[in-house]
């Protein structure tokens, strides 16, 4: 069960990272937008580095799509960030209630094992979930439900990082 977390969390952090440059590509010219996606990216580079640790410190084995992880997250920034700010920030509400989801789904397992070696494992996951809800609020205070046809990208988006979960968890 670690493993599986362990090397999802990497992988998903991954692309976190490369969704923020992807959009930063496109819209970082603006000074504000360039400001609030850097901080953002930065957040998610400690993320990735917390989660390279656990990998480290569990000697857990990364999935092979750690590559694949990178570059989809770039396309998807960059594809999002394409169609307009709205939908930029669509992409983000999609992906970060996704992994808020994923993480709470993880830490309740977690909860149920009392070793202290899981301790900083569950601190540092509530940690990266209480930020990614922070960016989720983020999209939503700059005009994430205002995207064309947001249901639908909203639903595309999320509907990518399950799977995504999915297969990161077992390749
Ligand atoms: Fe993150
Ligand atoms: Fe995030």
């Amino acid at each position: 069960m670690i493993d599986r977390f362990v090397r999802v969390n990497q992988a998903g952090e991954t692309a976190a990272v490369t969704i923020y440059k992807g959009q930063m590509a496109v819209l970082g010219r603006d000074p504000q937008l360039r400001k609030l996606l850097t901080h953002m990216r930065d957040q998610e580079v400690v993320h990735l580095e917390i989660m390279d640790k656990h990998v480290r410190d569990f000697c857990v084995r990364p999935t092979l799509l750690l590559p694949l992880a990178a570059a989809g997250g770039y396309m998807l920034g960059m594809v999002t960030a394409m169609l307009g700010v709205e939908s930029a920030m669509t992409c983000t509400e999609a992906v970060e209630t996704r992994i808020g989801n994923h993480y709470n789904d993880q830490l309740r397992d977690l909860h149920q094992l009392k070793y202290p070696e899981l301790d900083e494992l569950k601190r540092t996951i509530a940690k990266c979930r209480d930020e990614e809800l922070e960016h989720l609020e983020t999209a939503l205070e700059h005009g994430a439900k205002l995207a064309p046809l947001h249901e639908l990208q909203f639903e595309f988006v999320k509907g990518g990082c399950s799977l995504a979960i999915w297969v990161c968890e077992r390749i």
